[in-house]
């Protein structure tokens, strides 16, 4: 039975060490709503956590294997993702969060007004291995891809926020979350243009930017005025393959934001900048870091990892586009979750099934 707890209670609930031989631990669960409410008030916490998370990956104290990819026969755009994890806690070897996001995107929930994505984070006892908890995770996931696209920005513009006037290739929730994430870090927009496929998206998008944000956007109908007329550009499409061919638009002074990992073909690539999330795990699904890998036998193009900007060991360089494509770590789910969850069982919205593992 599914019972919602006060703190005190819940910290009676979980498992310790010397007791767990004599009763077993309780199995808890965190709704969207709590989840929502939570990450709504919580953007430098969550740019925090996702920066540390860098960090420590960056300094071996991390175990983050690459993501799992289940597909379906006849049913090419939908996949579901696995992705385990465990973090050590900086500084210590204490063992840090442990857990394993298992995220579906299927597109074409879109036309039957359902989201894209839709996923679930089960936290581990790193003690035991239990697992103690289901939290709700397309918000965590959208929080910390959107953070760590904000902490990226702010390393590739030389460690602070600025001004620019911001595009945006593709206008789904995830744009929404980096927008949010962005002006959260410091980011002054100076105006935005946006393109979507769907016409509709792009107005919604903007319309959503000026009236909560008082930032003037304007819909295009193509991509290559967004990418000609923005500083700072996201791209949040769900493009299978790239369609943007020419570096031609592309400024030296531009940062540019790859969420989707797969919309700018090889000439572009070969032309920017290019910090990743992990080498390993970006050359890999088709993006367009493997499309350019498999054709130039190398990926001497990959100039170094969002960890080593963050660590001082790799400078932006200001002569060519900076482009950031994070594969999406495991390790920013599990943080961000672990910490999402506490903060549940603080305010006593963590809901516990005690009798899970009796
Ligand atoms: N790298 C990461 O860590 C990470 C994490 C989460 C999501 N993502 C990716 O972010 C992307 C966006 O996620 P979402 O939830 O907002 O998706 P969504 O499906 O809700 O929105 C994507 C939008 O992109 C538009 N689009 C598709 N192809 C386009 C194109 N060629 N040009 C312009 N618009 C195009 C669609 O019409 C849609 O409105 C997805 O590809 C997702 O896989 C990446």
């Amino acid at each position: 039975m599914l019972e919602h707890l006060h703190s005190d209670a819940v910290r009676r609930q979980q498992p310790r060490p010397a007791e767990s031989r004599r009763s077993p631990p309780a199995f808890f669960v965190v709704g969207g709503q709590t989840v929502e409410r939570i990450l709504g008030s919580a953007h430098a916490s969550v740019m925090e956590i996702v920066r540390q998370a860098y960090l420590a990956h960056s300094a071996g104290a991390s175990v983050n294997p690459p993501s799992l990819f289940l597909r379906f026969p006849g049913k090419p755009s939908s996949r579901i993702i696995a992705l385990p994890a465990a973090l050590s806690n900086t500084g210590s070897a204490a063992p840090g969060p442990v857990g394993i996001k298992w995220i579906a995107s299927f597109p074409d929930n879109l036309a039957q007004g359902l989201p894209r994505a839709s996923a679930v984070l089960i936290l581990n006892d790193p003690q035991t291995g239990h697992a103690y908890a289901c939290v709700e995770s397309a918000r965590i996931s959208a929080a910390r891809t959107a953070a760590s696209a904000a902490v990226a920005a702010g390393a590739l513009n030389g460690g602070t926020p600025g001004s620019a006037v911001l595009g945006v290739i593709g206008c789904g929730p995830i744009a929404q979350a980096t927008v949010e994430y962005l002006l959260a870090a410091g980011w002054r927009l100076e105006g935005c243009v946006a393109h979507d496929l769907d016409a509709s998206r792009a107005r919604d998008f903007c319309r959503w930017l000026t009236e909560r944000h008082d930032v003037r956007g304007e819909a295009l109908a193509g991509h290559e005025r967004v990418i000609g007329e923005a500083g700072l550009l996201v791209f949040a499409t769900t493009a299978a393959a790239p369609y943007v061919d020419s570096p031609a638009p592309f400024r030296r002074e531009q940062i540019v934001l790859h969420v989707s990992l797969r919309d700018l073909g090889p000439a572009v690539i070969r032309a920017c900048f290019n910090v990743t999330d992990d080498l390993e795990h970006c050359l890999k699904a088709g993006t367009s870091l493997h499309l350019t890998a498999s054709e130039d036998g190398n990926h001497r193009f990959v100039d170094g990892t969002i960890g080593e900007l963050l660590d001082g060991t790799l400078r932006p360089d200001p002569d060519r586009p900076k482009v950031f494509s994070p594969f999406g770590m495991g390790i920013l789910d599990v943080a961000v979750g672990a910490w999402v969850f506490e903060q549940s069982v603080r305010s006593g919205h963590a809901s516990v099934m005690a009798d899970f593992y009796a």
